[in-house]
């Protein structure tokens, strides 16, 4: 009896305990290429931490991660009983921050670019959303460049392509541009990181209100008063609350279930031979590695990688000189900051169909396929601005596809909905509440 129990534990362990025994050599490469590339030398820099794991989710002091905290903009992120300041009364209350981050469009629009105030219709993931007619172009809530995804965005200290949000870090010494392109950055004054200096400006920006009364009016006083139990009621329901809320829920939106996650956790199975393969491409020969760099596969840094701009695909509130297509040289003032723009994050894309800052690309196929040639898109770039390892790859039609399978499926976290709330306080429609969203969404 007692052998055969031994026995079984020593089974269980044999398949349980001694990962080594399933690591194929594929698997020694990868892990290794993986240790190179990481700038710890150890694969595991690019493990996500648990959404429920705060102490290990980067956070700034001022606004410590808590449960209600989370629970509270998470609510937020989708209400749209906040959008009360909108050009023409017939848009209250109909569009909130998941109008143009949409979760199941990988928190970005679903189109081009995202419209919040004037927009109408949702279709099924944001692709149908277009101008309300009452609207003149110039009164919608449109930016001349495309969102950004908000997945993994604890790892972006400064925020915005152009990293022009959030005080101290990569924005040491641009002090005195504070507030002179865009009025926004104003905000950084406060002393904040990125999420909380631009979550300020973007509630301001997207025609939304946060004060005592609209709070209670809809219902989260309590949920105010249970994520900032420590504030004076004075300063306990405003822009800067609901923006430290709004920034500590999404930094729990983490793809930390993705298949190279569980790939890391241990479970050498999660990827196929494709997607390790992929996987060996990417931080190894391809050399994507050196740019998307950080545990979320982006980087706050700058480059120029001469796609096209908003401007040439056709979109509202841009022309080809609007500030946005310079990228960091538009905040710096520096010329030679001008054109780059910062390193996206790279899960969850498969739920994206619009590529780059400009959504010039349709597929991340597209995207493979463009830095595979390293021939810069755009004509306004000049050559001398180009990052040097924008240039040809060599890489087979094989190789290419391997790439690919690997940034659509490894990079994949197919339970997003996680961070999706079943309802809003207010019950309103979200993210949309126009009528026309509404019967989209199956509101009604
Ligand atoms: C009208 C569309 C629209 C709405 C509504 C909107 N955003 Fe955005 N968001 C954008 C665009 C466009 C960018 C990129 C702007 C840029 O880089 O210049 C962006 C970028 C961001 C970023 C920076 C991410 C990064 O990696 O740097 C954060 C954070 C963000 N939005 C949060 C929010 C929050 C919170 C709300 C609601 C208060 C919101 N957004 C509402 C369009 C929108
Ligand atoms: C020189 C640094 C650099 C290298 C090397 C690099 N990237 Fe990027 N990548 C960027 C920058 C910067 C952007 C944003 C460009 C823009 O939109 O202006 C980007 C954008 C992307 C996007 C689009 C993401 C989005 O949100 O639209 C994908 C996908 C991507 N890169 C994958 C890769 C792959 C795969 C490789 C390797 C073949 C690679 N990158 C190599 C810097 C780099």
């Amino acid at each position: 009896m007692k052998k055969a129990l031994l026995l079984t534990v020593l089974a269980f362990c044999f398949i349980g305990c001694n990962t080594d025994k399933l690591e194929t050599s594929v698997d020694q490469m990868l892990l290794g290429a993986m240790d190179n590339a990481a700038s710890n030398g150890n694969h595991m820099h690019y493990l996500l931490p648990e959404s429920s794991d705060l102490a290990s989710i980067p956070s700034p002091a001022y606004n410590p991660l808590t449960t209600p905290k989370i629970e509270l903009g998470k609510q937020l992120f989708f209400e749209t009983a906040f959008s009360i300041a909108p050009m023409h009364d017939i848009s209250r209350q109909t569009y909130s921050c998941a109008s143009c981050h949409i979760p199941e469009a990988g928190f970005m629009p679903g189109r081009i670019q995202g419209i919040a105030d004037g927009g109408v219709g949702f279709g099924e993931n944001g692709e149908a959303r277009g101008k309300l007619d009452i609207y003149d172009p110039s009164e919608l809530d449109v930016q001349g460049i495309r969102p950004l995804s908000l997945i993994n965005v604890a790892y972006v200290r400064n925020t915005s392509w152009n990293g022009q949000f959030g005080a101290g870090l990569i924005n040491t010494g641009t002090e005195d541009r504070w507030g002179v392109d865009d009025p926004g950055t104003q905000f950084n004054n406060l002393g904040f990181e990125g999420l909380e200096s631009q979550n300020i400006a973007g509630i301001i920006l997207h025609r939304m209100v946060f004060n005592e009364e609209e709070v209670t009016r809809n219902g989260y006083a309590e949920m105010f008063d249970l994520a900032f139990p420590d504030y004076p009621i004075g300063g306990r329901y405003n822009t800067q609350t609901a923006s430290f809320a709004l920034s500590a829920y999404l930094r729990s939106v983490l793809a930390n279930r993705a298949p190279l996650q569980e790939y890391l956790r241990g479970d050498r199975t999660a990827l196929n031979e494709q997607e390790k393969e992929g996987a060996l491409l990417f931080f190894g020969k391809a050399g994507c590695y050196r740019c998307h760099s950080e545990p979320n596969l982006g980087a706050v840094q700058f480059y120029a990688m001469g796609v096209n701009d908003l401007s040439d695909v056709g979109a509202f509130h841009t022309d080809e000189n609007d500030k946005k297509n310079f990228g960091r040289g538009a905040f710096t003032g520096l010329a030679e900051d001008d054109y780059k723009f910062k390193i996206p994050q790279l899960y969850n894309l498969k739920d994206a169909s619009f590529f780059f800052h400009g959504s010039s690309k349709r597929s991340i196929r597209e995207v493979v396929e463009y830095f595979n040639q390293g021939i810069p898109e755009n004509p306004r770039v000049p050559a001398a601005q180009i990052s040097p390892l924008m240039a040809p790859l060599d890489l087979s039609e094989q190789e290419m596809e391997d790439l690919v399978v690997f940034l659509e499926n490894a990079l994949y976290d197919d339970q997003m909905n996680r961070y999706v709330p079943e309802s809003v306080l207010s019950g309103n429609c979200f993210p949309n509440n126009d009528e026309v969203s509404k019967a989209d969404l199956g509101c009604e």
